[in-house]
């Protein structure tokens, strides 16, 4: 619906493709989400009443689908982190159907690029009959959810048109990094160990350096996707988060049958699947677990498989191909993406197919 309207108003520029537009636009929401929400002496720019009802409720919960449930899943581990608040990450297609024993004060948080997915407005309008308070997170405004949940919080991400969803992922794991300082400063929980500012700015600096050498992912995308039917992305903690993510964009744009696992199971059942030549992408940012998924890689490589290692700078080792600036771990989904986009986004050229429109795929999803 409003995506052909803004398709129109957006010009591709030299692009071939949105999706390459979209991830190369990622340093710069990033700074400007910085500029637009977090003030010159720290303050956070969200309205106080919004801050204010946060920090009475006992418990977040993040609902969403998609690229967005997943953006959730990364800032619930941030959230917890900076302002220790429990948060709970639903799937708006079950959480709606299914509702678990909520806490006393619950607050609900829907993540939506494009604020018209039904099965988190579902959610929203049962949750509003209950009178439970809730924001809406999206990148368009006067949308449904923005329209009718109690607050509205934008990603200022400029209109994302490719299916495969990128910069609304870190625009939306970047905006609840920032509401997660101004709930912790609200409640005197933030211990300050991550500076926002500082983290942010290395974030945004360090994604251009990985955008600027997109051939050398180009190359790995050749290397490692060129043919295989499968492909796996393990990590642990964020890592794992940040899999599952990079391995929705590979599958939904290359059609390979891609999955991400928290790199401990795969001794508990998915290991069954390595054979000789399958790609397993291991995502290392965390030093606490950093030599246990160095450790699965050996098991997985012992298989057959063939390994490409993204790896933050402070825990790299010289055979790991892809590193990565260091910033604080709890962000790192931040940067592991971009090189997983990027490589879905190649893998999906070399096999001939269109990158923004995807088979059997809609932007938007207004069915339940
Ligand atoms: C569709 C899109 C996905 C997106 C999901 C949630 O399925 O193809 O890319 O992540 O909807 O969309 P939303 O707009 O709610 O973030």
């Amino acid at each position: 619906y409003k995506v052909s309207l803004d398709a129109d108003a957006v010009d591709k520029g030299t692009y071939p493709f949105f999706m390459l537009k979209e991830i190369d636009e990622q340093p710069a929401v990033i700074r400007r989400l910085v500029s637009t929400y977090l003030g010159e002496r720290d303050d956070y720019r969200f309205d106080p009443q919004l801050i204010a009802k946060m920090a009475e409720a006992d418990q977040i919960y993040i609902v969403a689908a998609g690229t967005s449930y997943h953006a959730g899943l990364a800032a619930k581990q941030i959230v917890e982190e900076v302002a220790k608040m429990p948060v709970a990450v639903e799937l708006a297609s079950e959480f709606g159907y299914h509702l678990p024993i909520l806490s006393k004060r619950p607050f609900f948080v829907f993540l939506s690029q494009s604020g018209e997915t039904a099965d988190s407005r579902q959610v929203l309008v049962k949750m509003k009959e209950l009178g439970y308070p809730s924001l809406t997170i999206t990148n368009v405004d006067r949308s449904t959810l923005s329209r009718e949940a109690d607050f509205t919080v934008l990603l200022n991400a400029g209109p994302e048109i490719a299916v495969a969803s990128t910069k609304a992922y870190t625009a939306q794991i970047t905006v609840m990094a920032l509401l997660a300082k101004a709930l912790g400063q609200k409640l005197g929980t933030d211990d300050g160990k991550i500076d926002l500012r500082s983290e942010l700015s290395l974030a945004a600096n360090a994604m251009q350096t990985i955008v600027d050498n997109k051939e050398a992912i180009e190359g790995y995308a050749k290397e490692f996707f060129e043919t295989t039917p499968k492909a796996f992305y393990i990590g642990r903690g964020q890592d794992y988060f940040a899999s599952l993510e990079a391995a929705l964009k590979l599958k939904e744009i290359s059609y390979i049958q891609a999955e991400g696992f928290a790199a401990g199971e795969l001794k508990h059942g998915t290991i069954s699947l390595i054979e000789n030549g399958t790609p397993v992408i291991a995502l290392i940012t965390d030093q606490a677990t950093a030599g246990l998924t160095r450790g699965n890689i050996k098991e997985v490589e012992a298989r057959g498989a063939k390994t490409l290692k993204i790896v933050s700078e402070n825990l790299a080792e010289s055979a790991d191909q892809l590193v990565l600036p260091a910033i604080a771990s709890v962000l790192s989904p931040l940067l592991t993406v971009i090189p997983a986009q990027l490589l879905a986004y190649y893998a999906t050229i070399q096999r001939g197919y269109n990158v923004d429109q995807p088979r059997n795929l809609a932007k938007s999803v207004t069915v339940e």
